[in-house]
């Protein structure tokens, strides 16, 4: 039974990502672009889904793909204008689809406007205080201390005088100080900003950033060292960001139905503070981004998931793959005990078995439609897009190709230009090539070929965001069936099943109707890998 949830929108959307370099080019520049984006609304309409998040679209020397923001009101020319931007936002809308904007407020750009300042004013100047200048260690050649920088290397960078300011990504993303008033201000007026001009809401970048501990101690180890963010670091996932979100959420709320969504690479335990009923709406649930193709896994988070949500009102938020990690079509092809993002440039690369990631990457978006709950999926993810993971090394553009040292390929290989079309110089993705090259296979996979199919992709997509509506939402039903120790089976209420083989062997499906399955199902055998959603 539909209940109030329904009205809050946000609890059972399907959220779209665009990374709009790479979505649609509609100049024939090379690179994606909102008047690509908005000719492809029909599409995202047809395909069923109920908002878009489009990543950083602002002035941006693109030295991280637009993560650095050079200027929050403008749009960066290669993707239109802001004006471009406004009638997209409306246009959308009127096509039944939110815009939800990428906000970058733990750093900037080092050619925004603050950042120029600070650097040509002297050390101790006012113009310093809204990034983290300090002196160094020693006789001052040292960095201030041990932090490093989550693309590699330290997470300081010297200037001319000899002072070093604070980058917790690339040095040309110097991190903003969050105790200083005119930095809090800054961002309630960008949300004001996009907010007046018909922004659905916000994805926040770094959630889990901002706030530093007072007197920058050592960390005494390196963040990229494998421990993610389980042992806690000085200027990660502090409990001083609290107050910034509450402030953000007042904001928000003066405009109604708007919403936050938080990129918190944080502990699942910890996940719940964002979600408290003043901060976060929703903070994107990322243990599947790192799970093994292993029913017992998927089991233990999906539990955890939905009780420490709902312990604060909340609803998961579940994420198979994004512009940060290896598609999850190449993840779940590669055996367990390999880093997929290691994978990509030490390899061995013959270990990949490429049908068997499609069999569960289908499989997989299944199960994770018919979750309770909010879903983002990534671009090209109904198209079952592999990682380009060939990508030559001469082509990288990713940051953290250079900041590693060349020690880690980087996230080039989720961001190749979407293919459209089976044909032309970037696949349809508009008249030239595109800014980073496609692999041939991605011909096969084009939009175009797979619309009409009705054993594709795109097509499996169509009809479960249908059926996920029609049946699903405002569902607040999960009960957990036992099918055996590698099958993830639950009811959504009284008159759905979902059922997923993760194991060896097919399994006998219980009593229903199969409505969907990701894969071919022989009677009433189950094969592994794959999902049937039952009505009964
Ligand atoms: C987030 C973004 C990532 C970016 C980083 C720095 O993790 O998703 O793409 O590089 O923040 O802004």
């Amino acid at each position: 039974m539909p209940t109030d949830r329904t009205a809050q929108w946000w609890r059972h959307a399907v959220v779209y990502q665009v990374y709009v370099r790479s979505f649609a080019d509609g100049n024939g520049d090379g690179t994606g672009d909102i008047a690509g984006l908005r000719s492809r609304l029909p599409y995202l309409q047809r395909l069923g889904v109920d908002a878009i998040w489009v990543n950083p679209w602002y002035r941006s020397p693109l030295a991280d793909g637009g993560y650095d923001v050079a200027d929050y009101r403008e749009i960066d020319e290669r993707f239109g204008t802001t004006a471009d931007a406004v009638d997209f936002i409306a246009d959308a809308r009127d096509h039944g689809i939110r815009v939800l904007v990428d906000l970058v407020p733990n750093h900037t750009s080092s050619e925004h406007r603050w950042f120029r300042e600070a650097i040509a004013a002297p050390a101790g100047s006012a113009a310093r205080q809204r990034y983290h200048f300090l002196d160094g260690r020693g006789d001052g050649g040292l960095p201030p201390n041990d932090w490093k920088s989550v693309f590699g290397g330290s997470a300081w960078t010297r200037v001319e005088d000899g002072q070093w300011y604070l980058h917790l990504f690339d040095e040309s993303q110097p991190d903003l100080n969050w105790e200083h008033p005119q930095v809090v201000q800054e961002f309630d007026d960008v949300m004001r900003f996009w907010l007046d001009r018909g922004a659905a809401g916000f994805r926040i970048d770094v959630a889990h950033g901002l706030a530093k501990a007072p007197g920058y101690p050592d960390a005494g180890r390196d963040v990229n060292d494998g421990k993610a963010t389980l042992d806690p670091v000085p200027y990660l996932d502090r409990d001083e960001i609290h107050p910034i979100v509450r402030r953000w959420r007042r904001v928000v709320d003066e405009y109604g139905d708007r919403m936050l969504v938080a990129e918190a690479w944080v502990d699942a335990a910890r996940r719940p503070l964002y979600l408290r009923p003043d901060e976060y709406h929703q903070a994107f649930d990322f243990d599947l981004l790192s799970t093994h193709w292993s029913a017992a896994e998927f089991e233990a988070i999906i539990a955890e998931s939905i009780r420490s949500a709902a312990a604060v009102g909340s609803d998961p938020t579940w994420v198979l793959s994004n512009h940060d990690v290896v598609r999850h079509a190449t993840r779940y092809g590669l055996p367990a005990d390999i880093d997929p993002s290691r994978w990509l440039l030490d390899g061995p690369h013959e270990l990949l078995d490429e049908a068997r990631g499609r069999r569960r990457a289908r499989a997989a978006a299944l199960l994770t439609f018919a979750l309770p709950g909010s879903t983002y999926l990534y671009q090209g993810d109904e198209l079952g897009l592999p990682e380009a993971w060939r990508l030559p090394t001469e082509v990288l553009q990713d940051p953290i190709w250079e900041d590693s040292g060349h020690t880690v390929k980087g996230r080039d290989g989720c961001r190749v230009p979407i293919p459209w079309e089976a044909d032309g110089p970037s696949l349809g993705f508009g008249a030239v090539e595109g800014w980073l090259p496609q692999p041939p296979e991605f011909r096969t996979l084009a939009a175009a070929v797979q619309a009409d199919d009705p054993d594709s992709t795109l097509v499996l997509y169509r009809r479960a965001l249908r059926l996920r509506r029609d049946r699903l939402v405002g569902e607040t039903g999960f009960d957990v069936l036992d099918l055996g120790r590698d099958v993830i089976a639950f009811r959504r209420g009284a008159g759905f099943t979902c059922v997923v083989n993760m194991g060896d062997d097919a399994i006998e499906l219980p009593a229903g109707e199969v409505v969907l399955t990701s894969g071919p199902v022989d009677g009433v055998l189950l094969p592994p890998d794959t999902t049937a959603w039952l009505a009964s």
